[in-house]
């Protein structure tokens, strides 16, 4: 079977690669689940492991098939597997278990371990290919009505863990209601923090360079919340006129953001990063006045990566929430299909090349039903 891949360690390798087919019993103790692909979702991750920025192949293989954002039917179950079965959609989670304490409790998204497993990135094949097997433990059903965005779960997932830490290190407050939150960026991930941050009541400002009016604006704001570029209104002033912000919600990945974010956040305010760049950037930043910010305010700054199925099925909740509440809003960030895995050329352009894209992501033929 067909699968697209890359050798790891070699810039620009992306390439057609051949694979066997999975079967349900290669997974012990009767829990694997045999999944066919019908969407992948790329993003900065695969483009920068074809750029050979990082990603490890699988022990016995030169290459790693690309891909963790995944979107697929159950064609067969193990006989232990009970709560899925042929038919059901699904999507699989990223991350496997490695050795550290948080790995043996489910909470591989908290590994303290060096050397992590993730399939798609890290030491284990991902999902753009034909067909996958998995245990059961790390494969979330995702309802039939949400089968048109349901490729949309994995970034989800990130979104709701980078929340839920906020929420989760809040308790210390006794009472927190937060009212304000900004996000910086306004790709799928910033894109998806504003959703779930609205859909907890919060007024939302999102911020992003560009200057409106893009698709990317138009989607903050269908969702009620206020789209800043920092061209006009830098996260400072953005904090004067509509925070003190509770929440901020790091989403590009730009160092000198963090910084900004320190100082832009309000008193008892959390501040979420989840993106990186990978760079080697260093800054002068106005360090005696973010340390008093941070003492005299009570402020958290907290790195959220990865997710495990517990995000995953609450990111399906928000999804069905956001379903009846912003119907279509979530369809509309799927603006780049790539038809087929032949057309990984096509993918990687459109990745690295296609500014208005949101969500570029791989259709794989007809859902046979
Ligand atoms: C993925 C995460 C992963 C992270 C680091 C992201 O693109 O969505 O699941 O943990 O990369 O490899
Ligand atoms: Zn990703």
């Amino acid at each position: 079977m067909k699968a697209i891949a890359v050798y790891p360690g070699k810039p620009n390798s992306i390439h057609l690669a051949d694979l066997p087919m999975p079967r349900v019993d290669e997974i012990p103790n009767g829990r694997g689940v045999l999944v066919k692909v019908l969407r992948v979702g790329v993003d900065g991750t695969d483009k920068e492991i074809n750029a050979a920025e990082y990603g490890a192949a699988p022990p016995g293989y030169d290459f790693l098939t690309l891909g963790h954002e995944s979107f697929g039917r159950v064609v067969e179950v193990g006989p232990n597997v009970r709560d899925l079965a042929p038919g059901d959609y699904v999507v699989a989670t990223v991350r496997r278990p490695g050795h550290s304490i948080y790995d043996l409790i489910g909470t591989s998204d908290m590994t303290t371990d060096t050397t992590y497993y993730e399939r798609g990135i890290s030491l284990l094949h991902g999902y753009l290919t034909e067909y996958y097997v998995d245990d059961a433990e790390f494969i979330v059903k995702v309802p039939a009505t949400l089968q048109g965005v349901g490729v949309l779960l994995e970034p989800t997932s990130v979104v709701e863990k980078g929340i839920e830490q906020a929420y989760e290190i809040q308790r210390r407050l006794k009472v927190w209601r937060p009212q304000r939150a900004a996000v910086v960026g306004a790709g799928p991930l910033g894109l998806l923090a504003t959703l779930a941050l609205r859909l907890r009541g919060l007024q939302v400002a999102t911020l992003a360079r560009t200057e409106p009016p893009t698709l990317n604006s138009e989607l903050v704001q269908a969702l009620g919340a206020r789209y800043v570029s920092t061209r006009q209104l830098p996260l400072a002033q953005a904090a004067q006129a509509y925070g003190p912000f509770d929440i901020i919600f790091e989403a590009t990945g730009a160092s000198s953001v963090v910084f900004e974010g320190m100082q832009a956040l309000g008193h008892n305010g959390v501040l979420v990063l989840t993106g990186i760049s990978g760079g080697k950037r260093t800054a002068e930043v106005p360090g005696d006045q973010i340390l008093m910010g941070f003492v005299l305010g009570n402020k958290v700054a907290v790195g959220s990566v990865n997710a495990n199925r517990t995000y995953f099925e609450r990111g399906v909740q928000d999804m069905a929430l956001a379903e009846s509440l912003y119907p279509g809003w979530l369809a509309r960030l799927l603006t780049h299909p790539v038809r087929g895995l032949e057309n990984y050329a096509e993918m990687i352009r459109l990745l690295t090349e296609e500014k208005s894209a949101i969500k570029v992501y791989v259709e794989l033929g007809r859902d046979a039903g």
